[in-house]
C-alpha cells in the first residue's frame, strides 16, 4: 500500500463509532495522538482471516497453532535475519502476558527487576503485583539523544546483587532507541556476567527507520541462555484487539523453565481470530509493512521538521523506530501535568510523560501514526503552546 493509501484509510468517524479506545477516551472534538496504536486498517488477507473464521463456523478449541509458529519464524528470518527454532515459540495471547509470565519465572519473590527508565509505564506493574523489587537502568541523555549506558548497567548491579531479570524495551517506547549490536553484546554479556536473565519486549522490532537497524536480543551471540522474546505483529498491523503473540527462547532449557513456572493453564492460549489474523499478517504483510514504513518515515520527517521550524523549544530527539516521539516541553512552561494541559487548550491528547517514571519530567510522547492531513492538523492545534 502506498504512502496515499495510507493517508486516504483513516476514518475518524468510523473509528469512533466502532468504538476505537484512541478514539473514544476523550470529547469527540479532541484530536488523539496518545494510546501507541496507528489508524490504518490492516492489511485485506489480515480482514479475510478474521471474516474466514466465522465462514467456517469452526469457532471452538482449536490448535496448535504450527502455522502461526511458522509464520513468525519465516517473518522474523526474512525481514530480521533472525533464525527461530519452531520448537522454541510458545503462543500466547499479548506481549505483557509473555513479559509477567518470564520476569516472575526467572526471578524469585523478593529478587530485583531492572526497567529502564523513563520506560512503557505498564512494566511498573510487573514487580510489585508479584513481589519483585523494581529497580532502574536510567537512560543517560545528551545532545545527540537516549542511550543505554552498559557502564551504568554493570554498576546498577554490581550493587544490587538480588537482581535476577533486567526487562527490555528493544526498540525502546517512549525514545524511540534502537541499541546498536555492540550494546547489544555488552548487554547481555553484562547481564551474563552478573547471572542476570533478559526479557525482551520486541513488540515494535518491525517499525525501525533507515539507521541503526533492529536485531533481536535473541541473535546475539552468547543470548540463547539468557534471553527470553516476547513479541507479536500487534503494533505494525494495529491488531491489538485480536490478543495473540508469542515468546520465543534460545533453549529448551530456559523454555522448559519457564513451562515448568506456569502450568499450561496458567499461561492462556491466542483466540483463533487472533491467531489466524497474526497468521495472515506475518504470511501476507511484507509489502503492506514496507508501505507502513514508508508512510510513517514521512510522517516522522515531517514531525521533525515543523517542530524544528515551528516550534523550537520543544526539545526532540528524532525516534529511530516506533510512531511515537518523546517530547520534551520544559521550555514550553506548560507547568507539571503539560498532556493535561495540551487537552484542555489544543483540544489534542498525547500521553502525559510522567507515567513513565524518571526521565519523564516535562514530557509527553505524541503517536505520529496516523494520515498526513490529521498529523497536520494535531500539529497546528499543538504548535502555537510549545513555545518558549
Ligand atoms: C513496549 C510495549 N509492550 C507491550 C505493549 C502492549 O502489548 P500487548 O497489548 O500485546 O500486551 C505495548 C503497547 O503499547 C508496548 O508499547
Amino acid at each position: 500500500m502506498s504512502s496515499n493509501n495510507f493517508n486516504s484509510s483513516v476514518d475518524p468517524v468510523a473509528r469512533r463509532t466502532a468504538g476505537a479506545l484512541k478514539w473514544t477516551r476523550y470529547d469527540a472534538d479532541v484530536l488523539p495522538a496518545w494510546i501507541a496504536e496507528t489508524d490504518f486498517s490492516p492489511p485485506m488477507e489480515v480482514l479475510e482471516a478474521i471474516r474466514s473464521v466465522a465462514d467456517t463456523e469452526l469457532v471452538g478449541y482449536t490448535g496448535p497453532e504450527n502455522r502461526l509458529i511458522r509464520a513468525c519464524v519465516n517473518w522474523m528470518r526474512k525481514r530480521h535475519d533472525w533464525i527461530i527454532d519452531p520448537d522454541l515459540v510458545i503462543p500466547l495471547t499479548d506481549v505483557m502476558q509473555g513479559v509477567e509470565a518470564a520476569v516472575t519465572a526467572f526471578s524469585r519473590s523478593g529478587d530485583a527487576v531492572v526497567v529502564t527508565t523513563p520506560v512503557y509505564h505498564p512494566f511498573f506493574e510487573v514487580s510489585p503485583s508479584a513481589g519483585r523489587r523494581q529497580i532502574e537502568w536510567r537512560l543517560r541523555r545528551d545532545d545527540h539523544g537516549w542511550h543505554f549506558d552498559v557502564d551504568d548497567l554493570e554498576r546498577v548491579l554490581q550493587s544490587n546483587t538480588d537482581a535476577s531479570v533486567l526487562l527490555l524495551s528493544h526498540p525502546h517506547n517512549p525514545t524511540g532507541r534502537v541499541m546498536d549490536a555492540a550494546t547489544m553484546a555488552d548487554v547481555v554479556a553484562t547481564a551474563a556476567a552478573h547471572d542476570v536473565m533478559i526479557v525482551s519486549d520486541e513488540i515494535h522490532g518491525d517499525l525501525t527507520y533507515p539507521g541503526p537497524e533492529f536485531r533481536s536480543m535473541l541473535s546475539v551471540e552468547g543470548a540463547a541462555d539468557r534471553v527470553v522474546v516476547s513479541t507479536s505483529a500487534a503494533k505494525t498491523f494495529a491488531i491489538s484487539g485480536l490478543r495473540a503473540s508469542v515468546l520465543v527462547f534460545g533453549s529448551h532449557d530456559v523454555m522448559g523453565h519457564l513451562k515448568s513456572a506456569h502450568p499450561r493453564m496458567l499461561l492462556g492460549h491466542p483466540g483463533r481470530p487472533g491467531a489466524d489474523a497474526t497468521t495472515a499478517a506475518w504470511e501476507h504483510g511484507s509489502p503492506w509493512a514496507d508501505g507502513l514504513l514508508e508512510h510513517l518515515g514521512a510522517m516522522r520527517t515531517k514531525l521533525i521538521d515543523r517542530l524544528a521550524r515551528q516550534a523550537p523549544a520543544v526539545r526532540f530527539h528524532p525516534p529511530e523506530a516506533t510512531f511515537l516521539a518523546w517530547l520534551d516541553l520544559e521550555a514550553c512552561g506548560l507547568g507539571e501535568s503539560p498532556a493535561e494541559h495540551l487537552v484542555d487548550v489544543a483540544r489534542v491528547a498525547v500521553q502525559e510523560g510522567s507515567v513513565f517514571g524518571t526521565g519523564s519530567r516535562h514530557h509527553v510522547r505524541l503517536n505520529f501514526g496516523t494520515s498526513e492531513a490529521l498529523l497536520d492538523e494535531i500539529l497546528d492545534r499543538l504548535i502555537p503552546h510549545l513555545q518558549s
